[in-house]
């Protein structure tokens, strides 16, 4: 069966490390509260001349390159951020231009689950035929729109960027399956509440702190582990398989306590579950392309191997893709393959 798969996967984060010691001479907080309730170590921080768009064209060179593609073959970007670098042009545009990209680009705007809103709409264009290389990126600079004296918001996000091509692939025994959802009534619990058309930016919206981050934690702790239980059994029943099937589950990396829950709940076993959250934190919509990179790196997805992402976030949103890996098939037996520690390097880490 042909099938659209991930051809090339690739990912960026800066340099700038920041610990859980770190943030202890931020705010009133401490590594053991901050490892314990969340499993978080680190993050990275972007650099001041840092940006969506700038990241996100590293993770894209990355992924291509991976993928053994050149930018001329990429027809269509997708940008998965809530943390565009303007309100308008789309960060999909200034990736495209970087990259002299010639085809169509938008941005996806779903909080931490726009890379699976974008993956799945990515899919649909390879299956009806309109694009054949689809570039999706996700990728965020959340430190500038955290609160840096909200001891409970700030301590769980950090910034970086993945991307993945997704082209047809041969040989794929299922075709990829997606569950997007949203509950908007949900909204208020996880919101920057100021900066759009309902409320302006003015002198009083800066003074009240309304352009970082809120968030009412227990309520978005108690959806997370509610849809990603749920939307993962049901991207499983509809692309016909059972947890017993899945090679590599790859969750969005927000809490390793709301991973556990869904884990034991779903009977998947801890070794097929990927995890980078303490060295990263919440990286949003950039966790999941960021952890499939990294499984590549470290040998833990072979071609025909099943995998399944879920991610959820603002809105709110929830998305669940159960997907065959096929990276690097159609490049195996080209000469340019990038080596692994070429690719390594190229990430920037
Ligand atoms: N350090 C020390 N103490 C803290 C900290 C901190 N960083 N943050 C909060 N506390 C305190 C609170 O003030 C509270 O103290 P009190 O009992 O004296 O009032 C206590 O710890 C417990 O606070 P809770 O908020 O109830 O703690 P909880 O166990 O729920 O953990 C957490 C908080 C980690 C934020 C959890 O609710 C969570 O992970 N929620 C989901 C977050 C999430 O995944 N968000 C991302 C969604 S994706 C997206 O789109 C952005």
């Amino acid at each position: 069966m042909i099938a659209p798969t991930i051809r090339g996967v690739g990912m960026y984060v800066p340099e700038r490390v920041m610990t859980n010691a770190d943030l202890e001479r931020l705010v009133d907080t401490s590594d053991e509260w901050i490892a314990s309730r969340t499993g978080i170590r680190a993050r990275r921080i972007a650099a001041d001349d840092e940006t969506s768009s700038s990241m996100g064209v590293r993770a894209a060179r990355c992924a291509i390159e991976n993928a053994g593609l050149t930018p001329d073959d990429i027809d269509l970007v997708i940008v998965g951020t809530a943390t565009p670098d303007y309100p308008f042009p789309a960060t999909a545009c200034l990736v495209q231009d970087a990259l002299g990209i010639r085809g169509g680009a938008f941005d996806v705007e779903a909080g931490c689950t726009s890379f699976m809103y974008a993956m799945s709409a990515a899919s649909s264009f390879v299956t009806s035929g309109m694009h054949s290389n689809v570039l999706v990126v996700g990728s965020e600079v959340l430190s500038r729109i955290l609160d840096w004296t909200d001891r409970s918001t700030c301590v769980l996000f950090g910034d970086g960027a993945g991307a993945v091509v997704v082209s047809a692939g041969e040989h794929a025994s299922f075709a990829p399956q997606f569950i997007l959802g949203s509950d908007g009534s949900g909204g208020p619990s996880l919101c920057v509440p100021a900066g759009g058309s309902a409320r302006p930016a003015s002198d009083q919206t800066v003074a009240d702190r309304m352009h970082f981050v809120k968030m009412a934690g227990p309520e978005v702790f108690r959806f997370a582990t509610r849809v990603v239980e749920e939307s993962t059994g049901q991207v499983l029943e509809k692309a016909g398989l059972t947890p017993g099937d899945i090679d590599l589950f790859i969750p969005h990396q927000a809490n390793v306590r709301i991973i556990d829950h869904a884990v034991k709940r779903l009977h998947i076993p801890p070794d097929r579950v990927f995890l980078n959250i303490d060295r990263y934190g919440n990286t949003s919509s950039a966790s999941i392309p960021i952890a499939l990179f990294e499984a590549q790196q470290q040998g833990r997805l072979r071609p025909g191997d099943t995998i399944v992402t879920v991610g959820f976030g603002a809105g709110l949103t929830w998305g669940a893709g159960a997907i065959q890996w096929m990276a690097n098939i159609a490049s195996e037996t080209e000469s340019d393959v990038i080596t692994d520690s070429e690719l390594v390097s190229a990430t920037g880490i």
